[in-house]
């Protein structure tokens, strides 16, 4: 942290990455209504994974420039090789901070990994199984299987030494039944935290003018001053209750693509295509980690100031901690549950 903090005091805002966050296939086998890039309806315009041998080549690149890894996707799980990338990645590229976010629904198919693994994310924003199916757009029976394996692998967590947290996105939809959700994960021992549904890589206009919104956000701060297992800082909360600007860094947490692709500086600008950033640096054709970084930035410049239009924890949180090196102390001197995993490099997405 205090290289980039040296970093930031001279305006450079190209930080060093903390996390990286690899996306292991395109693939999925739900549907949720808000997802927008991925989802079954969408795996023929998404990539394939690629074979093991190539991924562990990316991941090798990737260990090169930092030691915590956060696998996504698409759905990590459908990736045929996933229990090999897992433990390869522990035990041979000996990432110290490994983390993988799912659906849940696969999870019983594939226990070995949880021995490789140090935070597991499930996705869940609902407890109730009958809604829970029509936001992941499958039968109940497929909802009734996420909630029993999160049941299941949250009693494991001794066992196996991870810890496991409820990924929550939040809609109008499902704020009448938050706080049942967070007595479930007080019940199951799980941390829980919560991001705003995006929308376009804006927070959905209906949060943005919710008093519930707003008063659950509160309230959520309050539950986590009474010692509540919410993982988010209390800056990040602050910053959601009324959608607040804050400087985002997204240097600090590089996405890359299956087949190797760094996205730089961050997706959504990625994606815009406008000249702020792209795709061009490819994990398979660098020597380094340093190489693909310096090109990087050579190609795209600097990570553009005051641009704050995403909200959700994977983009803020690192923003965040990394700016208030004491917010985050006071977060680890104040909070059971910010103690008990590195907030600065949760990314949630
Ligand atoms: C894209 S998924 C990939 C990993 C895995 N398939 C899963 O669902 O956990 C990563 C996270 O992004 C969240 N997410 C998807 N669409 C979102 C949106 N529009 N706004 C906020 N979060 C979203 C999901 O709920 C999930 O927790
Ligand atoms: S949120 Fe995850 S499980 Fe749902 S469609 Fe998107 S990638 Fe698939
Ligand atoms: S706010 Fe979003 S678009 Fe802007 S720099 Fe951060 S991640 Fe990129």
């Amino acid at each position: 942290m205090l290289p980039n903090l040296v970093k930031l005091a001279r305006s450079d805002r190209h930080l060093d990455p903390r996390v990286a966050i690899y996306y292991v296939t395109g693939q999925c086998n739900l549907n949720c209504i808000y997802c927008e890039d991925f989802g079954a309806r969408r795996n023929g315009n998404n990539q394939r994974p690629l074979p093991l041998e190539q991924v562990m080549h990316i991941l090798g690149i990737i260990r090169g420039g930092m030691d915590a890894l956060f696998l996504t996707g698409g759905e990590p799980f459908t990736h045929p090789d996933i229990d090999s990338i897992v433990l390869r990645a522990k035990t041979e590229l000996q990432f110290k901070e490994l983390t993988l976010i799912t659906n849940g629904s696969l999870l019983h198919l594939h226990e070995v990994v949880l021995q490789g693994l140090d935070r597991l994310v499930i996705s869940l924003d609902c407890t109730d199984p009958l809604p829970w199916s029509k936001i992941i757009g499958m039968p109940l029976p497929t909802a009734q299987t996420i909630l029993s394996n999160i049941r299941k692998y949250a009693a494991l967590q001794s066992k196996y030494g991870y810890r496991m947290i409820i990924n929550t996105v939040l809609t109008p939809e499902v704020l009448p039944a938050a706080p049942s959700l967070l007595e479930f994960c007080f019940e199951n021992q799980l941390l829980v935290s919560f991001s705003p549904q995006a929308v376009n890589n804006w927070p959905r206009y209906e949060l943005a003018v919710s008093t519930e919104y707003s008063n659950f956000i509160h309230e959520l701060l309050l539950l986590k001053q009474k010692g509540a297992p919410i993982l988010g800082s209390d800056a990040y909360l602050q910053t959601l209750c009324a959608f607040q600007p804050y400087d985002c860094y997204p240097a600090l947490a590089p996405r890359i693509y299956p087949d190797g692709d760094l996205s730089y500086p961050c997706r959504p600008l990625e994606k815009a295509g406008n000249g702020q950033g792209g795709r061009d640096v490819n994990m398979l054709h660098v020597q380094d980690w340093a190489t693909a970084w310096k090109l990087a930035r050579q190609t795209y410049g600097q990570p553009p100031r005051s641009c704050h239009s995403c909200f959700q924890q994977c983009y803020a949180e690192p923003s965040l901690m990394q700016a208030q090196p004491l917010a985050l102390l006071h977060e680890w001197l104040r909070y059971p549950a910010s103690r008990e995993t590195n907030l600065s490099t949760y990314t949630p997405g």
